[in-house]
């Protein structure tokens, strides 16, 4: 379908994680954007159809696909009656990168179905983490609430999710490895090395105290420091296992073309880099193109 004049839509962003993934599933904190870029839901009279060219979905409410899945767990907890309802996303973020795609795919449709029912914001957070858990197994949660905070923030698993000041905007150039992953197999590797050599747990601690340092950076303007968090952190990655060649070599390109730190950033394993460029950002993008990867530029505190 397309949409229709019946339709109501909403809105979910992509994120960036800048620090603390996978330490957040301990109960670390990690600081998070959610991007411009994202994914707009439109929902019309139909029956029970959900696609998004894009990404090539094309499935049924409720069938066995895993976004069949975990749009029908949404659905039942917004108590909404999918079978009279079609399902259509137009998105501007990769699925499976490590952008946050299918977060703001539950917040965007938890939104134009909410806009329907006269749910509030609290009830499509909830929705939207009833599909994620279908899509990860054991979220912590940070990728909807960057979904729909759309902005910088601190999330940990107690607190939730808290704005944080910004001195100024800042660009962060995000490159992408064209390798999908799984966010549910990665999280569980991690916990699986966790478990098995109680060193690793101390790696994932102080991926925490990276991002308790990336906010005294950002609180200070200091982007010089955070991007030293940036690289150290992208090394801890490494060290329990989710980076990649590719992830590596990313990384890599964007430090020798100027930028002060890269990283990977979310679950790994594929997905995206993240690096603070400052004016050598055109060089980044320039020399991630020239050996085949596709990056692009975006603005942290943009609003
Ligand atoms: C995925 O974007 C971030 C992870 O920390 C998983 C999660 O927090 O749910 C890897």
């Amino acid at each position: 379908m397309s949409a229709s004049t019946d339709s109501t839509t909403g809105f979910g962003h992509g994120k960036v994680i800048l620090l603390g993934e996978h330490a957040v599933v301990f109960g670390q904190p990690a600081v998070a954007a959610g991007i411009r870029a994202g994914v707009r839901a439109h929902v019309s009279p139909g029956s029970g159809a959900l696609s998004a060219p894009a990404w090539g979905l094309e499935a049924q409410v409720g069938d066995e696909s895993l976004p069949g899945q975990a749009v029908r767990r949404l659905l039942e907890r917004l108590n909404a009656d999918w079978s009279g309802l079609d399902f259509w996303l137009e998105s501007e973020v990769p699925a499976r990168a490590g952008l946050g795609s299918s977060a703001a795919m539950a917040v965007a449709i938890a939104r134009a179905v909410a806009a329907r029912t006269n749910a509030g914001e609290a009830d499509v957070l909830a929705a939207a983490a009833s599909a994620e858990s279908v899509f990860h197994r054991t979220p912590s949660g940070i990728d909807a609430a960057a979904a729909s905070r759309g902005r910088l923030g601190k999330f940990d698993k107690q607190a939730g999710w808290q704005d944080l000041p910004l001195k100024a905007p800042f660009d962060l150039c995000i490159g992408l490895s064209g390798q999908a992953h799984d966010t549910g197999a990665l999280v569980a590797g991690v916990a699986d090395l966790c478990a098995g050599t109680p060193v690793a747990r101390r790696l994932v601690d102080a991926m925490g105290d990276l991002a308790r340092a990336g906010m005294d950076a950002l609180a200070a303007g200091d982007m010089a420091a955070l991007a030293r968090m940036f690289n150290m952190a992208h090394g801890l990655l490494s060290g329990v296992g989710v980076s990649t060649p590719a992830l590596d070599e990313l990384v890599h390109i964007a430090r020798a073309a100027g930028a002060l730190g890269a990283k990977l950033t979310g679950a790994g394993g594929g997905g995206a880099v993240i690096a603070i460029a400052a004016e050598q950002g055109d060089e980044v993008l320039r020399r991630w193109r020239a050996k085949g990867y596709y990056g692009f530029t975006t603005t942290i505190g943009h609003d």
